[in-house]
């Protein structure tokens, strides 16, 4: 059984990918290469023993998808393609519109063509905006994005329940990221981001390794234990597990579901840099900067419904996500 993976040349996708083969499924990725690189996805082969089929086309481009999903004939579309940058979107605000819904729109009509049914969504936390507290479920109210990025993961949530609720036979997940960090613990594969990178844990990894000078913690005055902002990291292995799991769902179901996968625990960001000092013995400079515009005091996951319905839970300690994080930018100071 095949299972279509646009945008697994990325950081999430390429895990993902991983953990699919692992348990049994054939997988076939598109990526445009606009923030991915195929060295990536060659790894994933070399890591599995498995060939993963890899198709360079933008995910948007109906002509291209049409003959992709011919060749692939896949059972299932898990779908990562986006461009996810928060500043960005806010400077490039129709960029990040004309992108995320289009590839979305594309990928869905091509789907219907097919009688392709499966179709799981790499949302985000960022959906719950700042309106619901925390710890969010799954019924706690979205919408109130702070950002265009944001505004596309809820438009994309409405427009795959949409589809879904139009076709019976359907089964859409929509999947709610917390903040995944960590790398595969072979250190082959991890998170590579272009340019100065917005996220805390690439950040302090370029610090680490002496791409970046020193960390700036945006804000020690927010109402958290230390000060600084508190946040649910999440293993990228547990959260591409957590991919197979709804994958198995999807496929059994129909309707839409939504599942938050975070580990339901507050990392703040000076425990986070402590946590990272201690796994990789490596001293991170840091100051305290202003707050960062548009963010939030703190944001955790309930993730019972994940371990309710799909048998999930995150597994994996701070502890594991520094050290994996480190192995993999330590290995690869300038990424693939
Ligand atoms: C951000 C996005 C979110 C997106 C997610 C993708 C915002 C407001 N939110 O989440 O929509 O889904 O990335 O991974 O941008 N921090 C520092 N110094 C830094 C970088 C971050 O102190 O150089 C702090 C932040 O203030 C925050 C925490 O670290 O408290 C995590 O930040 P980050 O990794 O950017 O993730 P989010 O902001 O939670």
């Amino acid at each position: 059984m095949t299972i279509l993976l646009p945008g697994a040349a990325g950081y999430i996708g390429s895990h993902t990918a991983i953990a699919l083969v692992q348990a049994g499924y054939d997988v076939a990725i598109v990526d445009d290469f606009s923030n991915a690189s195929p060295e990536a996805v060659r790894r994933c082969e070399e890591l599995t023993g498995k060939k993963m089929p890899l198709y360079e086309a933008d995910v948007a481009d109906k002509a291209a998808m049409e003959k992709i999903f011919d060749e692939v004939k896949p059972a299932a579309v898990i779908h990562f393609a986006g461009f996810k940058a928060v500043g960005e979107s806010v400077a490039k605000p129709l960029k990040y519109y004309r992108n995320n819904l289009d590839t979305t729109l594309t990928l869905l009509e091509c789907m219907a063509e097919a009688g392709c049914k499966a179709f799981i969504f790499s949302s985000s936390a960022t959906v719950y905006g700042a309106r619901a507290a925390v710890p969010y479920t799954e019924e706690s109210e979205t919408g109130g994005c702070t950002n265009p990025y944001g505004w596309t993961k809820f438009m994309i949530e409405q427009i795959a329940a949409g589809a879904a609720k139009a076709d019976p036979d359907m089964s859409v997940v929509l999947l709610r990221y917390f903040n995944p960090v960590g790398a595969h613990p072979s250190g082959r594969i991890g998170e590579n981001p272009s340019g100065i990178p917005n996220n805390l844990m690439p950040y302090i990894t370029q610090v680490a390794v002496g791409r970046l000078p020193q960390l700036s913690v945006f804000g020690d005055d927010y109402p958290t234990p230390d000060g600084t902002g508190v946040r649910d990291y999440i293993h990228v292995m547990d959260l591409a597990e957590g991919h197979v799991k709804a994958l198995e769902y999807a496929l059994g179901h129909k309707g839409t579901e939504v599942f938050n996968l975070g580990t339901g625990h507050g990392v703040s960001v000076l425990e986070l840099v402590h946590a990272f000092e201690r796994a990789s013995g490596v001293k991170i400079p840091y100051r305290i900067a202003p707050r960062r515009a548009g963010d939030l005091a703190e944001v955790y996951a309930d993730p019972s419904k994940a371990e309710r319905v799909l048998g999930w839970k995150a597994t994996r300690t701070v502890e594991e996500m520094c050290a994996d994080s480190w192995r993999w930018q330590s290995n690869n100071p300038n990424g693939y």
